[in-house]
């Protein structure tokens, strides 16, 4: 069984579909990351990531593994684990602009399509169930408020101990939306037959528990 899960930056999509795929027996397999891995390797070298050769280059000199430990996924950039490396808030921003190229999002398609073939999954991603997996049996579209979106990562990084600005959080979060959403190829939008949560005003169990029940 293949299940999609779409939606905006900071809609909670990771934390659910986790809690989802342990209940199920599911693998989790978090696309995000995947652009992430590529961002991380374009910031690390110094790619201009506005220039499609070079970005093309760079993904000529990529390889992107996924591992299971645990059921847990771990993400290899050219054999070196960088699942903690991609969390940073520049990977994150970074990923969505490189994300707008054929070339990248061309990269990852196989290695999405075959974790699906040969797994139970629920994924998660902005093209999942438009693109990716249209003929996933569950689609769901998860979103929230850009304000409850912001406020959620800010207490996350207070709780690590950091000083956020919420402004700034908001504005970088309407950036990606923006961006994620206006994309040529693949942008982010509600597959016409996925279910639309607002998590706004649910709390993870709530929607967690909706989910479960549709499955
Ligand atoms: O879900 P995330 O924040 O880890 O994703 C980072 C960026 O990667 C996101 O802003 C856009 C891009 N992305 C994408 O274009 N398609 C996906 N299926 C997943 C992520």
């Amino acid at each position: 069984m293949n299940i999609a899960i779409d939606g905006p930056a900071g809609a909670g999509k990771s934390t659910i579909a986790k809690l989802v795929a342990d209940k199920k027996g599911f693998i989790y397999v978090d696309t995000g990351a995947m652009y992430r891995s590529i961002a991380l390797y374009i910031i690390e070298n110094n790619v201009d990531s506005d220039n499609d050769d070079a970005v093309k280059t760079a993904c000529d000199n990529i390889d992107i593994k996924i591992k299971y430990v645990d059921k847990v996924q771990h993400i290899y950039l050219n054999d070196e684990d960088v699942s903690t490396a991609i969390r940073r808030e520049e990977v994150g921003n970074m990923a969505s602009k490189v994300a707008t190229k054929k070339v990248v999002r061309d990269k990852l398609l196989n290695l999405q399509r075959e974790l699906a073939a040969s797994n139970d999954v629920i994924m998660d991603g902005r093209d999942i169930g438009t693109f990716v997996l249209p003929n996933a049996e569950l689609k769901i579209y998860l979103t929230a408020s850009v304000y409850t979106r912001a406020k959620r990562r800010y207490d996350q990084l207070i709780e690590k101990g950091e000083e956020p600005n919420l402004e700034k959080i908001e504005e970088d979060i309407e950036k990606r939306d923006y961006q994620d959403m206006h994309r040529d190829i693949a942008p982010l939008k509600q597959a016409d037959d996925a279910v639309l949560l607002d998590s706004s005003d649910m709390s993870i169990e709530e929607v967690v528990d909706k989910i479960i029940s549709l499955i």
